[in-house]
């Protein structure tokens, strides 16, 4: 599948978007289906293609009566749960998770991921952490064999405000590229996470030993993590244009 060149339409638009849609549905669906059993603990993360996995679960909960507790990613999915009915739990009370589920804006073909186009990685990343398995579900796009070969908007960091100029110059002189502060709708303003925190955006120049980067950035004072998943997936599910779902 590879997107129209003549994508000039308005209709031909957005029936691109609908296979898009039902790529991520599909991807949500299976991982569901296949990973979620009566009794567990759930880390939910967060994005567009989390929105149908928390569907699929709240109809799965209420047809299977299935008895399953989640741990939200962010106060979006933290509202989506709620609205759905589903129980909802944090690390204080459930610190150790069967499963995780959550989204990802690129995948390798080890399973490292890029995380964070939603602003939410670093909870993200504990979340994940505190989960036996951890499972992304992605559309066909966020398919890569390498990183940044598909995520052209960089890596993100979660930072402190006061110090994200001097984080930007660390990166910057550390590992090249280019770091840029992520500015809310219209510029009007920074994009502050559920922590309070700045995000940056680093686009660097060439594929990097991903361990290491994250290692050295996270090094870095006034990071608070980085968007870097490095060995920390076990299964990713891509939905497909035409519906169907691979795996890795
Ligand atoms: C949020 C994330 C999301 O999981 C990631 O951006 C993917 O989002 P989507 O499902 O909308 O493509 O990391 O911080």
């Amino acid at each position: 599948y590879k997107p129209s060149l003549f994508c000039v339409s308005r209709r031909y638009c957005s029936s691109e978007m609908d296979l898009i849609t039902q790529a991520k549905q599909s991807a949500a669906y299976q991982a569901i289906d296949n990973h979620v059993k009566n009794g567990q603990a759930l880390g939910i993360g967060s994005g567009s293609t989390i929105v149908f996995a928390i569907n699929r679960l709240a109809e799965r909960v209420q047809e299977e009566n299935l008895n399953v507790v989640c741990v939200p990613t962010s106060f979006q999915s933290k509202q989506l749960l709620t609205e759905k009915g589903l129980a909802v739990s944090d690390l204080e009370r459930t610190p150790s998770l069967d499963v995780a589920i959550d989204g990802a804006d690129e995948v390798d073909k080890d399973l490292n991921l890029i995380k964070g186009g939603g602003a939410a990685c670093t909870q993200e990343k504990i979340v994940a952490s505190c989960a036996k398995y951890f499972v992304v579900i992605a559309d066909h796009r966020k398919d890569s064999k390498l990183l940044g070969e598909q995520w052209k908007k960089g890596v993100p960091i979660e930072v402190i405000p006061m110090g994200y100029v001097p984080v930007i110059r660390a990166i910057e002189k550390k590992l090249g590229g280019k770091a840029e502060l992520r500015m809310g709708a219209n510029k009007a303003g920074p994009v502050v996470t559920d922590n309070g925190n700045f995000i940056l955006d680093w686009k660097f120049d060439e594929t990097k030993d991903w361990k290491k980067v994250n290692m050295e950035i996270s090094m870095i004072p006034g990071v608070v993590e980085t968007g870097l998943f490095i060995d920390m997936a076990q299964r990713a599910y891509f939905g497909m244009p035409d519906g169907s779902v691979t795996f890795r």
